[in-house]
């Protein structure tokens, strides 16, 4: 396989070809995914929850999201490995800087930071010092205790309005892509014809240029509530890695998400 890039990336949507990323936290996963054809392995903070079993990202360290890292990075060759900024590491633009420094240095990519329009300045500082930046807005799960919950976002014209508007001013900062979590499929079509970067979605319909789910729930195995985006690929398969290919399969030719997993 050849080395997924941002520019790589970029001519797969302007190709109009549909980007597959899954969430990924060690070595043998990530080849695996790697081989299925997955572009993008995510090592998110949700690993918080799926490995370590706390009810919520907010644990996580910089530390941990590294050590995952390093391990990701030593299993894939060609993916594309992004690494989660965790709660409480980005507060300003220089600690989000220290921050992705131990991500980029355990073979992070890009980075992905959870926040909307105000994270502008950040996204600004880090990529003109060389840290391509996911900017990850709409259902932002550090954010859970302001949010009341893992609610749907964007649901109102006015918050749809605001989600866009935040997007563009991400992009105009230099974020490389733009992650939409739990928004209406009507918001994430919208958002994504705004913007010129693509966009991976979960929960945020079929229009995104991309898709992402977490392995746990992709294999079945997480114990916790199962999301409505959420689709279990291990159905009607015989192995993990035809689970992983018939997801990159689904989201390449446009069927997952379908209807039932979409706001
Ligand atoms: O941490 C994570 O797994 C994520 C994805 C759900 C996008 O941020
Ligand atoms: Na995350």
């Amino acid at each position: 396989n050849k080395a997924v890039t941002i520019p790589s990336l970029r001519a797969l949507h302007a190709a109009g070809e549909k980007i597959a990323m899954l969430t990924c936290y060690d070595a043998s996963f990530a080849s695996l995914m790697e081989r299925s054809g997955v572009e993008i392995l995510l090592i998110g903070d949700s690993l918080g929850m799926v490995c370590n079993g706390h009810t919520s990202t907010l644990p996580v360290t910089v530390q941990e999201v590294a050590y995952h890292t390093a391990a990701v990075a030593r299993g894939a060759k060609s993916a594309m490995i992004m690494a989660d900024l965790p709660f409480g590491s980005y507060g300003t633009p220089e600690q989000a800087l220290a921050s992705c420094v131990q991500l980029m240095q355990a073979g992070a990519h890009i980075v992905k930071i959870e926040g909307a329009g105000w994270l502008a300045d950040t996204v600004r500082f880090l990529s003109e010092r060389g840290v391509p930046v996911c900017a990850h807005i709409g259902l932002t799960p550090q954010f859970v205790h302001q949010l009341g919950g893992y609610k749907v976002q964007g649901k109102t014209i006015e918050s749809a309005e605001a989600l866009k508007a935040d997007a563009l001013k991400l992009q105009e900062a230099g974020a490389a892509l733009v992650l939409l979590e739990a928004v209406p499929s009507t918001v994430g079509k919208d958002v994504t014809a705004a913007l010129a970067i693509p966009t991976i979605g979960i929960g945020a319909g079929p229009d995104c240029s991309g898709q992402v789910l977490v392995m746990h729930d992709l294999l079945g195995v997480f114990p916790g509530r199962k999301a409505r985006f959420v689709k279990n690929f291990m159905e009607g398969q015989a192995s993990i890695e035809a689970a992983f290919a018939a997801y990159v399969a689904a989201v390449k030719d446009g069927s997952f998400p379908a209807l039932e997993h979409c706001f």
